[in-house]
């Protein structure tokens, strides 16, 4: 098979991003209605939404802690979100995606608050273009903020590795298929203390530690977009409140001058 050229003579990258580039990130919080939090993501072509159900009594009930909540995540793929239609269910791939995920965010929440409890987290990927992991880790860690459960800091995660021998960040789907190494990682961006952490393919000690630097510095930049679209969405919300208190009290007033008028 002929080698796909991913880097060109300018250090360009297929879709013209430099190594450190990320792809575009937009994000919506609290698209859900009925669930506790949620987020909407778009990462490139990753088209991923997280919900939470929760702190609520962890059932069936032999699963509970007395100590502290348990976070279950399940992690599913859409059968019209790959190229090649995926079974739909649960199968090995998911279920380790899941196990690692519930796992990070564990490390996140504070759960000795909340005893017996049990937190939900779905994720669900609509269109996956590599780096799903990393990007549906973001956006739980959104909807675990929107559903106001107190962690030590919202996770952020991303993926780099590398390709035609050169280190790059947030690797797309042809990267990922013909590069050398995918290395997803998520951290606590306050303390850059790693909650996850994965490697495929081969990396020299010096390109492991040269990737890891640039993956905390993408965190970095990625928890700005979290706390951005958070104080977006509850500023509005904020803004609309005061609308209707100003409106509430200039009613009021209306009604108290019409009275003494009378
Ligand atoms: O998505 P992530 O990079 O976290 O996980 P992966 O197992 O390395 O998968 C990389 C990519 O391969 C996915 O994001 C999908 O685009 C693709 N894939 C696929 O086309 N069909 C599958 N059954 C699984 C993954």
């Amino acid at each position: 098979m002929e080698k796909i050229k991913l880097i060109d003579e300018k250090g360009k990258r297929i879709d013209g991003r430099g190594a450190k580039d990320l792809r575009p990130i937009k994000i919506k919080v609290h698209p859900l209605n009925r669930a506790d939090g949620s987020c909407y993501i778009e990462w490139g072509t990753n088209k991923v939404i997280a919900s939470v159900y929760g702190p609520k009594e962890a059932q069936p009930k032999h699963l509970q802690d007395p100590l502290r909540a348990i976070v279950r995540c399940n992690y599913d793929m859409a059968s019209f979100s790959v190229d090649e239609r995926k079974r739909p269910g649960p199968d090995r791939r998911s279920s380790e995606i899941s196990k690692v995920i519930g796992e990070a965010l564990e490390n996140a929440v504070l759960t000795n608050l909340f005893p017996r409890t049990m937190i939900e987290v779905n994720i669900e990927v609509l269109e996956a273009d590599a780096g799903t992991r990393c990007t549906g880790l973001t956006a739980a860690g959104i909807a675990l903020a929107d559903a106001g459960i107190p962690m030590r800091d919202i996770p952020a995660a991303c993926a780099g590795g590398k390709v035609d021998g050169k280190i790059v960040v947030d690797l797309r789907k042809e990267e990922d298929q013909a590069g050398d190494a995918d290395l997803p990682i998520a951290i606590l961006p306050r303390t850059k203390e790693i909650l996850l952490m994965q490697m495929d393919g081969d990396l020299s000690e010096k390109e492991f530690y040269e990737l890891l630097d640039l993956l905390a510095d993408a965190c970095i930049n990625i928890s700005e977009m979290q706390k951005k679209a958070l104080l977006d969405r509850y500023k509005q919300e904020e803004d609309v409140e005061e609308d209707k208190e100003t409106e509430g009290k200039k009613t009021e007033n209306k009604e108290i001058k019409k009275e003494e008028e009378e």
